[in-house]
């Protein structure tokens, strides 16, 4: 069978998967292997991404996906040249979670108690390291030891002081800090240079929440991890040495039409300065596409032009590839050499499974998330006519919209700067609309993953990468090409 020829013109709805003979011992995600590359040195436990749309991903999203496995892509929604605010969001995301913290919050054993609780409150963190104009450590100061404290007291007659500390020369593995940890009854542990200045500081609380979350998806100093989209233009360069500085780890190159010489001229620029960073480029839909990226240098490929909930690309250009057989093209072309990001169109979990084994590597997602706990933006209620009562009742709602909308467009461009009329010649390519509030994305992905084994259960494979295997090996065994009333009798319920 040649499978390109098979998934001409479709996408995700035209295709169920033929149930294959069941070997998987349980479905619980917990024991079910559904890791995968999400670029080529960047592996996940749970393929899952969140677009970098302002309406879905800001620091509380890409924090409960890196929880959860996946990853959170920080969107570059702020104005030109405002870069501040996304360096925030990757940061937040960065202090969320630690093994060893590289640079604990610190003050002076001069300062006062008042000073101390400022510090406390502006940074959220409850232990601040006290150290010298060396930066030796003098000793460590919780919230405990300045509650109901005169504010003009000095840290240094409140503080726990270095020779009442078990301190540790040198750095250290996490499972060897929990030993000692336990062994010597403490629950911060900073770690010395032989001068005595600090280097670092490990603490019992995220050495269990490391715990707590075995599939987060961490970097080597056991902080979670986090992408940040760059742009192509304008301030593109500065924002990647920036989000890069604050941590960030992969930048992605995100643009409605990633086969482009704008395209060219970033990725070669961005190589240049910046030439071990891991770098995601598209959005791509061909062949083509595919090997232009790959050429020059990126680690993965995006792949979907218009399928994306908030986007009218196909409806105010015809142009595009429907979603399946655009991961198709995409594959055949990438080959092995790097991971797909199946990127928009999910709008039920079933599909996910059909991204996965059709090219994907991972899947990227905006609308699934909208209206989630996490989603940036307010609550707004709204007034709806139940249908069972036939009565208005107030519903909750959040904003959802396509980062090329003319409202997500007119909030980045800078008003006072903008040339009279600009608004009016952009040509919108996306859509605004709300979603009902829903609670938290960690449900929204426990789901997804409860979902996407079964589908490896049906699909007669042990693992995500099996499932893709068996697939490839032999599609004829798998897909069931839909008629209108079979398409009927499956999603409309
Ligand atoms: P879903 O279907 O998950 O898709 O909401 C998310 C993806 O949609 C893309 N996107 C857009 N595409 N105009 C477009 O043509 C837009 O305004 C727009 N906004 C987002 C993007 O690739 C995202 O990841």
């Amino acid at each position: 069978m040649d499978l390109l020829d098979a998934v001409r013109g479709c996408t995700f709805d035209d295709f169920l998967l033929a149930p294959q003979l069941g070997v998987l011992p349980s479905r619980d995600p917990d024991t079910v292997d559904l890791s995968a590359r999400f670029s080529e040195h960047l592996t996940l436990e749970r393929p899952i991404v969140s677009a970098n749309m302002d309406t879905v991903t800001r620091a509380a999203t890409a924090i409960v996906l890196a929880e959860e496995g996946g990853i959170g892509v920080i969107d570059r929604g702020f104005r030109a040249g405002d870069i501040g605010p996304q360096i925030a969001e990757v940061a937040a995301v960065k202090r969320r979670q630690h093994g060893v913290i590289g640079d604990p919050h610190a003050i002076a054993p001069e300062r006062s108690v008042a000073d101390a609780l400022r510090v406390m409150a502006e940074t959220g963190v409850g232990t601040l390291a006290v150290v010298d104009g060396t930066r030796r450590l003098a000793g460590l100061l919780t919230e405990r030891d300045v509650r109901f404290v005169r504010p003009d007291a000095t840290v240094a007659e409140r503080m726990t002081p270095r020779s009442s500390l078990v301190v540790h020369t040198g750095a250290i593995g996490l499972a060897d800090a929990e030993r000692l940890m336990i062994e010597r009854k403490v629950k911060k542990l900073p770690l010395l240079n032989p001068d005595g200045t600090l280097i670092g500081l490990v603490t019992a609380r995220d050495l269990i929440k490391q715990k707590q979350l075995p599939f987060a998806t961490r970097d080597a100093h056991g902080r979670l991890r986090v992408g940040a989209a760059i742009g192509a233009t304008g301030d593109y360069l500065e924002r990647a040495a920036d989000v890069l500085r604050a941590g960030a780890d992969v930048l992605v190159v995100d643009i409605a039409h990633g086969h482009s010489d704008v395209m060219e001229r970033a990725l070669r620029e961005i190589r240049r300065r910046f030439p071990d960073a891991e770098l995601v480029a598209g959005n791509v839909a061909t062949a083509e596409g595919t090997t232009f990226l790959v050429d020059r240098g990126v680690n993965a490929v995006k792949v979907g032009i218009g399928p994306g909930g908030g986007c009218s690309t196909r409806l105010t250009t015809s142009f595009g590839v429907p979603q399946v057989e655009a991961l198709v093209r995409c594959r055949l072309a990438a080959g092995e050499r790097v991971p797909l990001i199946a990127d928009g169109g999910i709008k039920r979990d079933g599909s996910i499974a059909e991204a996965l084994v059709f090219g994907g590597d991972t899947v990227m997602l905006g609308s699934a998330f909208a209206g989630t706990d996490e989603a940036p933006g307010d609550i707004v209620m709204k007034s709806v006519l139940d249908s069972e009562s036939q009565k208005i009742v107030k519903v909750p709602f959040k904003v959802f919209r396509g980062m090329a909308s003319i409202g997500a467009v007119r909030d980045r461009l800078d008003l006072e700067e903008a040339a009279p009329g600009e608004l009016e010649a952009i040509g919108a390519e996306g859509i605004e609309f709300s979603v009902p509030a829903r609670g938290s994305a960690r449900a929204v992905i426990h789901d997804m993953l409860k979902h996407l084994c079964s589908a490896i259960s049906y699909g007669g494979a042990r693992s995500l990468q099996e499932l893709r295997r068996q697939f490839w090996a032999n599609p004829e065994r798998y897909l069931v090409k839909l008629t209108a009333a079979s398409r009927t009798e499956s999603f409309q319920r």
